[in-house]
């Protein structure tokens, strides 16, 4: 079965084609990081109209990569939350409309499951069950995974998700938008240990996180060391760039212990040995380093998807489809996105009809 997949739940336009028995024919990702850079973040109405004037250009390319027609698709994959509710109607409107005229079924597609099952789309892909840690710009979740549509959730952060916190740190730091990545390249050339980062919510029992904490951490760290500087009789405070890079680097670390302490707790208590990172902040190298390291070290396998499939993509919700249509699942003509929908609400797919 070859289903197109549709990304549009945020500021990405991801299109890809996958195919049950070939696997990611091609995918590309449109990223909208030019559109929002000014504001700082992510503007919704823009991140829709971009969508819009992007989709339709991308799915012709899509085809084009993999040297296939319309014709050859056999359903039709669209993230139907959660997300930015305009930008999740660009792209269910148009897969849905899409398909009708095919006359192929379509799916609606959860996001976070999207990227829970993005590493199936690699050679070395998990066998069910395992640990997924999702770690994205809304979501920190810890999540046991009996099969598509088996979740139990395990834990999740009580405030910030891992990848807002990040986001926000960076801005308090003056870092361009999206300030993940940013951080983490600053943090690179700091010391991670000059400053004491806690470690939230590790030294009580349970798999829930908290990381508002860390952003206030962040903010007293940048007040200390920030120095007055006057410039043409205006004073301003300045933090030196050894300063901002030892804060980033201290703040990372905090985020990446907590996260791998969780983890741990998590595989010792279901004794499932195998754990996915999936997720935008999935694409950091020091949470990858450090969790391989970890689990290995325990005996178990440690599974993520190469960094441009952790980060939002037209692959995942591709995958994610084609599993669910060759359940027969299929979606009727009225289009519903949602803004919120919890994951442990999905049904469950038999064991039998999952493709990898
Ligand atoms: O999954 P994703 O692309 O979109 C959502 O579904 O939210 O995740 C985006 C989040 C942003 O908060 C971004 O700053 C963070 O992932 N992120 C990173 C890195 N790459 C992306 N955070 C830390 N280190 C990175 N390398
Ligand atoms: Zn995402």
């Amino acid at each position: 079965m070859r289903v197109l997949g549709l990304e549009t739940s945020c500021d990405e336009t991801g299109i890809a084609l996958y195919d049950s028995e070939q696997g990611l024919l091609a995918h590309r990702i449109y990223s909208q990081i030019a559109v929002h850079a000014e504001y700082g973040g992510v503007v919704p109405e823009l991140a829709s109209r971009d969508h819009v004037r992007k989709a339709i250009p991308l799915i012709r390319e899509v085809m084009a990569d993999a040297g296939l027609t319309l014709q050859d698709l056999d359903g039709i994959a669209y993230t139907r939350g959660p997300g930015l509710v305009g930008a999740l109607l660009v792209g269910a409107c148009l897969g849905r409309s899409l398909a009708w005229a095919l006359e192929v079924p379509a799916i609606g597609v959860h996001h976070m499951e999207g990227h829970l099952l993005a590493p199936m789309l690699e050679d070395e892909s998990p066998k069910f069950p395992f640990i997924a840690l999702l770690v994205s710009g809304g979501h920190t979740q810890l999540v046991q995974v009996e099969g598509v549509g088996r979740y139990t959730l395990l834990g999740e952060s009580l405030d910030d998700a891992a990848g807002e916190a990040f986001d926000k740190a960076a801005k308090m730091m003056d870092l361009p938008y999206p300030g993940g990545p940013q951080l983490s390249q600053l943090a690179e050339q700091g010391d991670a240990l000059r400053f004491k980062f806690p470690r939230p919510m590790t030294d009580r029992p349970g798999l829930d996180f908290s990381f508002s904490g860390l952003k206030t951490f962040t903010r007293t760290k940048i007040l200390e060391c920030a120095q007055n500087v006057e410039l043409d009789g205006v004073t301003n405070a300045v933090l030196a760039h050894q300063d901002k890079a030892d804060i980033a680097a201290g703040f990372q670390h905090a985020v990446v212990e907590t996260l791998a302490i969780k983890c741990k707790r998590a595989v010792e208590q279901t004794g499932v040995q195998r754990l996915i990172i999936a997720g935008g902040v999935g694409a950091n190298k020091k949470l990858r380093a450090r969790l391989r390291e970890m689990i290995e070290g325990m005996g178990g396998q440690v599974f993520y998807p190469r960094p441009e499939l952790c980060t939002d993509n037209g692959a995942m919700i591709a995958y994610a489809g084609t599993q669910r249509l060759l359940a027969f699942e299929n979606d009727d003509l009225a289009i519903s996105c949602v803004p919120r929908w919890p994951l442990t609400d999905l049904s469950a797919l038999d064991a039998g009809s999952v493709s990898t």
